[in-house]
């Protein structure tokens, strides 16, 4: 795997998302033709890595079996992450092609069409953006110090459960961060909804956002994402105090941008808004009786 050239893979890797951009803002936004595009488009982008990279696996949102990640390269896709905005025709829709070596995110490319905007990185060679064809700038934009939850602007996601636990612990938590101080809440600055999870960890590495908690998403939403995060100083971790090295099918992931000491102290207290409630997803899970 050493002799593999990531460099020039992540190249390919935005000529594709670009070349699938194209064919998603090509598209009216419509439900009844949402399908079609999202299977036209990872079939676009699915065949052009078989042609290219016959010994890689490949994952997408459409056409998994499973989740058996292997150590073997993986490319981990969502043709369209936002799906919901694109329907409503909400600039937030992203394609997200990873690379993931050894099940760690090693290469990611999110391209969100609409506003010609692209997050991309290499492992160890830091996470970059640009915008409509101007010069890359690394992320973060503005490095500053980041203070704790109260003064936090968090992107949270609803997703598509909305009963049993992993619903529960969405409740509680978005309640916790909402509520003010006197009520037993953390009183955030804001909280964002942002449709789309992989450009929402990608504004995260940006420094536009502070951090994104979802419970119940997917590798393809954040495998992308992920490498951009981590290369712009950032960490993906779970929510439950000392669950530092989540893995890429958690489903269960808390994103901070970067800080000081790796971002332990906004992780740590918003492991005690978790507190011991448990989801059906990680390591630390309850059975799901719902
Ligand atoms: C969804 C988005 C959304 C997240 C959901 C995902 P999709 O992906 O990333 O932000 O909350 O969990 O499933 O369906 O638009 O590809
Ligand atoms: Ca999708």
């Amino acid at each position: 795997m050493s002799t593999l050239n990531l460099q020039e893979i992540c190249k390919d890797m935005i000529a594709l998302a670009k070349s699938a951009g194209i064919e998603i803002s090509e598209k009216k936004n419509t439900a009844d033709i949402v399908t079609t595009t999202d299977r036209g488009v990872e079939s676009h982008i699915r065949d052009y890595l078989a042609s290219e990279y016959p010994s890689f696996d490949f994952i997408g949102e459409e056409s998994h079996t499973g989740l058996a990640i292997t150590n073997k390269p993986t490319f981990i896709v969502d043709p369209i992450d936002g799906t919901s905005n694109f329907v409503h025709g909400f600039p937030a829709v992203c394609v997200s092609i990873g690379l993931v070596i050894d099940k760690q995110p090693t290469v990611g490319v999110v391209y969100n069409p609409f506003l010609d905007e692209l997050w991309y990185a290499v492992k160890g060679f830091r996470a970059f953006t640009t915008t409509r064809g101007e010069p890359s700038q690394r992320l973060p934009l503005t490095p500053r110090p980041l203070g704790g939850i109260n003064s936090a602007c968090i992107a949270i996601e609803w997703g598509s459960g909305r009963e049993g636990p992993n619903f529960e612990l969405n409740l509680h938590v978005f309640t916790t961060l909402a509520r003010s101080a006197a009520s037993g809440g953390k009183f955030v600055n804001s909280l964002r909804c942002i449709g789309s999870a992989a450009e929402a960890i990608c504004r995260v590495a940006a420094g536009q956002v502070d951090a994104f908690w979802e419970c119940g998403c997917w590798p393809w939403d954040v495998a992308a994402a992920w490498c951009v995060l981590v290369e712009a100083g950032g960490v993906m971790a779970d929510v439950h105090p000392g669950l530092w090295d989540v893995s890429i099918d958690n489903k269960r992931y808390l994103a901070v941008r970067a800080a000081e000491a790796g971002g332990r102290k906004f992780v740590e207290e918003f492991g005690g808004v978790v507190g011991e409630r448990r989801s059906t997803y990680g390591p630390l899970t309850v059975v799901d009786e719902s």
